[in-house]
C-alpha cells in the first residue's frame, strides 16, 4: 500500500552536497563510518566513553550470547540524571539555560541547569517520601511543562522506571498501562492548555485507579492550570507541597548500566499495547551521540527545539536524554502550533533565536497549507539545521521546509527510528551527506541496517523489501515488559538473528534507503502510531457494533488516516439516525483509546469482505477509503460484498 501511494516519490535526483560552512562546523565525520565498520564494537565502546560520565568503567562492550536478549556495557555502573543534570553543573555551565519553556497562555519560564540539579532532587525526595524505590515504576500523565522532563529525571535518579503516557490518551488507556507496568505512583497535573482551554488530565487518572486492586498508592498532582480536582486526601498530593518543600539534594542512586530506565508503550500489530522496555547505559549513550552528529549539536551555542510530546519516544530521546545528556540549551512548548495564531511556532524560533528544530512531517505539511507568508514574517535566521522523524517526508515538504524555515540554505535531515529502537538509526549526517530530499538515505555510523525480500536476502539498488536491522545496537529495546516470548515473536522470528522493524522500504539506484511505511496491521497517523485491532477492539466493545475492521487510508496531511468499517448488532441501527451513530462510535473509540485514534471516517456496512478462511481483506477496504478501483476480490468467500460496499459510499461520503 505505502509503496503505491509514494512510489511516484522515488525517482528523486535533487541532491544537495554540504556547504563548506556546515561541512566546518559538523561534529559527524566520515571517520566515524570507517571506525564503526572496522571495529563495531570498538566504536561504541569509544561512544560511550565520549558522551555518558561512568561511574565505574565498563569491561565489556555487548553480550549478544543469548540473543535476542543484548546486553551493553553490562558491568558498567551510572546514573541518567546525574548525567542530564549534575554533571553540567559540575562542569562549570550551571548557568547555562537548560530549558526556556513557553506556555501556551504566553507564561514563560528559563530554567538552568543549576536549577534542573536542585528542582530534580527535590522531585526524587518527594517521590522517594511518596515510597518510590529503586525499581519501582512511576507513571507520568503530564502536559508538555518542565515538570514532565523534572518527573523523568527525578525517577532516573532513583533508579525507578518511568513510563510516560501521552496526555492525550484516556483514562481507560492509562488504566490498562498502569496495571500492565504495575505503577505505584502517578505524576499528573489538574490540566494542562490547548487551544486556549484547560484540557483536564487529573479526572482521567482518577477514573482509571478508582478501581478494586489498583497497584497505584499515591498519586502527584502539578497544579497547571488551577482548575477545580476532585481530591482524595489519603491519595492525592500536590507537587507544589510536596516537591516544592523537599531538601534540594538527592544523592544519584548509581545503577548497571542495564538498569530499565523507561517503559513506553506502543500499539503493535494486536489489540494490547506492548511496553517497551529501554535500560540505562547503551540508551544513553546512542541517544547522545545521535543528538550530537544527526542534530549536529553545539551545547555552547545552540538553542534546540524539538517539538515532539514527552509522551512519545521522540520527547524521551531528544528532548529530555540526549540534549540534556549533551548539556543543549533547548525551548519547550505547551500547546499548538495554532494558538493563539498560527505563526506561533515561528514567533519562539525568533524569540529565542532557535538554531536546531526537529519536527514531523505532518506539521510541516499543515504548515505548507496555512503558507508561506506566516513563517515569511519572523525573523528565522538563526536556524541552521532542520530534523524531520515520524513518517516519510514528501521530497516537496522535504523542500518547502529547507527553503520557507531553513532560509534556502539549512540541511535537512529525515531521521528514520522507532519507539524500539530507542535511538536514530537511519539518517544522513549534516556536513558529510550529500542530501536527497524525501530519503532517509544511510544507517547512522554503527548502525547496520538493510533491505531484504521474502528469504532473507539483501534486495539490489533499485528493489524494495523488508527494513531489517542486522546488528544490534546500544539503544535497542530489551524486551517487552512481562512478555519476553512476545519480543521474539514480535521482532525476531521473522528471520533468525534479524530485527524486522515493520516498515517496508526501497533502495534507490544509489542505495539510499526510502522508507515507504509500515506493513503489518499498524498506522501512521500525523506521526502517532496506532493499531488497527486495538481501534476494532474499542469498537466492538460498543453495544451497537458487532464486528469492525479498520485501516490506515492514504491522508494528504496526516500521512495515514484511520478507516473503520462496522457492521452492527441487530436492531441496533432500528431507528437511529446513522449519522448521530457514527459520532457515537466515533466518540466512543476517543474515550476507550484517546482523541488520537478517533476514525475520520465509518461506514456502516452489511457485510465485510472475507477470504474462504474468514480472514478480512484489509487490503480491499483500503481501495475503498483511498477511493481507488478495487483490486483483486477472486478469492473472497462472497465477491458481491465488495459490489455492496463501493455502491454504499456515495450516501456516506
Ligand atoms: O513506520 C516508521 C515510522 O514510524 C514508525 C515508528 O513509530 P514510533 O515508534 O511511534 O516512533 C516514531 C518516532 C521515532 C516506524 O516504524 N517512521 C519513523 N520515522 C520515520 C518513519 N517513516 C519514514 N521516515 C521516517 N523518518
Amino acid at each position: 500500500m505505502a509503496e503505491q501511494t509514494l512510489s511516484h516519490l522515488l525517482h528523486e535526483d535533487r541532491r544537495f552536497p554540504p556547504s563548506e560552512q556546515v561541512r566546518a562546523h559538523a561534529n559527524g565525520t566520515a571517520e566515524l563510518y570507517e571506525q564503526a565498520d572496522a571495529d563495531f564494537e570498538g566504536f561504541w565502546a569509544a561512544r560511550a566513553r565520549e558522551y555518558v560520565a561512568w561511574d565505574t568503567d565498563f569491561t565489556q562492550v555487548l553480550d549478544w550470547s543469548d540473543a535476542p536478549f543484548a546486553r551493553w556495557f553490562a558491568d558498567g555502573r551510572l546514573n541518567a540524571s546525574y548525567n542530564c543534570v549534575d554533571r553540567h553543573v559540575e562542569a562549570g555551565n550551571g548557568d547555562r539555560v537548560a530549558i526556556h519553556f513557553v506556555g501556551e497562555p504566553g507564561d514563560t519560564r528559563d530554567i538552568t541547569y543549576a536549577d534542573l540539579q536542585t528542582k530534580v532532587a527535590q522531585c526524587a525526595n518527594a517521590l522517594a517520601d511518596l515510597g518510590v524505590g529503586t525499581g519501582d515504576v512511576v507513571m507520568i500523565y503530564l502536559p508538555m511543562i518542565p515538570e514532565a522532563a523534572i518527573a523523568m529525571l527525578a525517577c532516573a535518579r532513583l533508579g525507578a522506571p518511568h513510563s510516560v503516557v501521552f496526555g492525550g490518551f484516556s483514562a481507560d488507556a492509562l488504566r490498562s498501562r498502569i496495571n500492565d507496568a504495575h505503577a505505584k505512583v502517578v505524576v499528573t497535573a489538574d490540566a494542562g492548555y490547548r487551544r486556549g482551554k484547560p484540557s483536564a488530565l487529573k479526572s482521567a487518572v482518577d477514573e482509571a485507579v478508582s478501581v478494586e486492586g489498583s497497584p497505584i498508592s499515591k498519586v502527584l498532582v502539578v497544579n497547571r492550570c488551577d482548575t477545580n480536582v476532585a481530591w482524595d486526601d489519603a491519595r492525592d498530593v500536590w507537587w507544589h507541597d510536596a516537591v516544592d518543600g523537599a531538601a534540594g539534594e538527592r544523592a544519584p542512586e548509581i545503577v548497571d548500566a542495564e538498569h530499565p530506565l523507561f517503559i513506553l508503550y506502543t500499539s503493535g500489530t494486536t489489540g494490547k499495547p506492548k511496553g517497551i522496555l529501554h535500560t540505562t547505559g547503551g540508551y544513553l549513550t546512542q541517544a547522545a551521540y545521535t543528538n550530537a552528529v544527526v542534530h549536529d549539536l553545539h551545547p555552547e551555542s545552540d538553542v534546540y527545539w524539538c517539538t515532539a510530546d514527552i509522551g512519545w519516544v521522540t520527547g524521551h530521546s531528544y528532548v529530555v536524554y540526549g540534549p540534556m545528556a549533551n548539556g543543549a540549551t533547548q525551548v519547550m512548548y505547551e500547546g499548538t502550533p495554532d494558538s493563539p495564531h498560527q505563526g506561533r511556532w515561528w514567533e519562539i524560533c525568533q524569540q529565542y533565536g532557535v538554531t536546531i528544530l526537529y519536527t514531523a512531517p505532518t506539521a510541516i505539511r499543515t504548515f505548507m497549507k496555512w503558507g508561506a507568508q506566516i513563517p515569511a514574517t519572523y525573523d528565522l535566521s538563526a536556524i541552521r539545521l532542520l530534523g524531520s522523524v515520524g513518517e516519510p517526508i514528501n521530497p516537496e515538504a522535504w523542500m518547502w521546509y529547507r527553503e520557507h524555515i531553513g532560509g534556502g540554505h539549512a540541511p535537512v535531515v529525515d531521521t528514520w527510528w522507532q519507539t524500539e529502537t530507542g535511538g536514530i538509526m537511519i539518517s544522513p549526517l549534516p556536513g558529510i551527506t550529500s542530501l536527497c530530499p524525501g530519503s532517509a538515505q544511510t544507517a547512522i555510523p554503527g548502525i547496520v541496517a538493510d533491505v531484504v525480500d521474502d528469504m532473507a536476502e539483501p534486495v539490489d539498488n533499485g528493489q524494495s523489501g523488508y527494513l531489517v536491522i542486522t546488528k544490534p545496537w546500544p539503544a535497542m529495546l530489551r524486551g517487552i515488559w512481562g512478555d519476553p516470548q512476545r519480543y521474539k515473536d514480535t521482532y525476531w522470528a521473522r528471520w533468525e538473528h534479524l530485527y524486522f522493524a515493520g516498515d517496508g522500504a526501497k533502495k534507490d539506484e544509489d542505495g539510499n534507503i526510502w522508507v515507504l511505511g509500515r506493513v503489518d496491521d499498524v498506522m501512521n497517523v500525523s506521526g502517532h502510531r496506532l493499531s488497527t485491532s486495538e481501534i476494532e477492539s474499542a469498537l466492538v466493545s460498543h453495544p451497537a457494533v458487532a464486528e469492525a475492521a479498520v485501516v490506515g487510508a492514504s491522508d494528504e496531511m496526516t500521512g495515514q488516516a484511520v478507516a473503520a468499517f462496522v457492521i452492527l448488532r441487530a436492531g441496533a441501527g432500528d431507528g437511529r439516525d446513522e449519522a448521530s451513530l457514527i459520532t457515537e462510535l466515533k466518540a466512543h473509540v476517543g474515550k476507550e483509546i484517546g482523541a488520537i485514534a478517533k476514525p475520520k471516517s465509518i461506514m456502516i456496512v452489511s457485510e465485510l469482505p472475507k477470504t474462504r478462511s474468514g480472514k478480512i481483506m484489509r487490503r480491499l477496504l483500503r481501495d475503498v477509503a483511498e477511493n481507488r478501483e478495487v483490486g483483486d476480490v477472486t478469492t473472497l468467500a462472497d465477491s458481491s460484498v465488495m459490489d455492496f460496499i463501493k455502491n454504499h459510499i456515495p450516501a456516506k461520503a
